[in-house]
């Protein structure tokens, strides 16, 4: 069996992350003790893969799986719901928390309804737990990413449990802790691009957090770093300005579209020049990336960027500069400045530094007087 890390990131609310490098799913377990009595909670309890650690830390922190009370989900995605049934078989006593919405889904995995409690059917968001008097307080998170997405509020810790609201994917270098640094931003940043739907549905679920009362101490995330302190008011204030989903392909499809003439035109003319360093770039840019392949290429051609068109393009930098023979470098670069001109993709300085090739001057241009 394999022995679960376990952190504790308020009184007895617990984190197990899971190990993967880029994209992991962190579970929570809470238990609510008062007067001799406890009640046992799991938050988004994963999937198979995590059945062996989930068992450890429900050993040592429940007593067993069996003594699980409640079993919370956010929503219906497979990293985040598909142990529940088994979780269900192991403990006969628990019930699974969650929406109507998530309910309809995860009801395929053959959960029969009595062991459910919808949260719609409660008069009201905030619920009190008979045997332990603790409050607890539903947080929904509509479209933040799927329609009946719901949070959870603690106030005995100040926890807010966000599911995928505030996940990010792994930026964070210099610190191994489970606490986000400056350097979360990032993956957070690009977890919500990906997956939110549109910034009006990220600012209406930071706007419904920042009416809690008291504000939440801790958000704590099913992806990603655990964000506390001063983090907790930055990310948020940023994320309600944060261009995601639909907006951004708005906002820079167009410069995408140029960019990927300009990267057809460039191919092209490397591939008559240098056809065996385009060869080495090729086989290079199919690679997956850190999160997701950059480029999307067909043959000889590049028929998608998968990321922010700008990270793309540092990417593909980055990557002649490593792979491609230092003697033909500079030329390269020139072939793609050429085309990026060419077909006026708008960049900022730092890329257009980064193309200057060696011993060119700045450009610098004379003001009229
Ligand atoms: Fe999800
Ligand atoms: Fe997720």
């Amino acid at each position: 069996m394999t022995s679960a890390k376990i952190s504790e990131i308020g009184k007895d609310f617990f984190l197990v992350r899971s190990k993967e490098k880029e994209l992991h799913r962190n579970i929570y377990f809470k238990r609510f003790s008062n007067n001799g009595q406890t009640v046992n909670m799991i938050f988004d309890p994963g999937t198979k893969l995590d059945g062996d650690t989930v068992m450890d830390a429900a050993k040592r922190l429940f007593g067993g799986i069996q003594n699980i009370d409640i079993i919370f989900l956010s929503h219906q995605d497979p990293d985040v719901s598909s142990l529940t049934p088994f979780l269900l078989a192991g403990s006969k006593k628990s019930i699974l928390l969650t929406s109507i919405d998530t309910f309809r889904l995860v009801s395929m995995y053959g959960i029969p309804e009595k062991r459910v409690v919808l949260i719609e059917n409660f008069n009201s968001e905030v619920l009190t737990i008979k045997k332990t008097g603790h409050r607890i307080r539903f947080v929904p998170a509509y479209y933040c990413h799927f329609r009946g997405a719901m949070m959870l509020f603690d106030y005995e810790t100040k926890i807010l449990f966000s599911g995928d609201f505030a996940a990010g994917v792994n930026t964070k270098k210099s610190d191994e802790g489970i606490f986000a640094t400056e350097e979360s931003w990032e993956g957070i940043k690009i977890f919500h691009t990906i997956y939110m739907p549109s910034n009006l549905a990220v600012r209406e679920t930071v706007d419904r957090i920042g009416l809690l009362n008291p504000l939440p101490e801790i958000i704590a995330p099913q992806h990603g770093d655990v964000i506390r302190g001063e983090f907790t008011i930055e990310f948020l204030t940023r994320l309600s300005e944060l261009e995601v989903g639909i907006d951004y392909i708005k906002s820079t499809e167009p410069q995408k579209d140029l960019l990927l003439d300009s990267l057809s035109d460039f191919i092209n003319r490397l591939k008559t020049a240098y056809p065996e360093e385009w060869e080495k770039l090729k086989t290079e840019l199919k690679k997956p990336g850190q999160f997701t392949t950059v480029f999307k290429l067909e043959r000889d051609t590049i028929t998608d960027i998968k990321v922010d068109y700008l990270d793309a393009l540092r990417h593909l930098i980055e990557v002649v500069e490593r792979v491609n023979d230092p003697s033909t470098v500079n030329q390269i670069k020139t072939f793609l400045n050429f085309e990026l001109e060419n077909h006026n993709v708008m960049l900022p300085v730092s890329i257009q530094n980064k193309l200057k090739t060696e011993g060119e001057e700045e450009k610098v241009e004379n003001i009229m007087f």
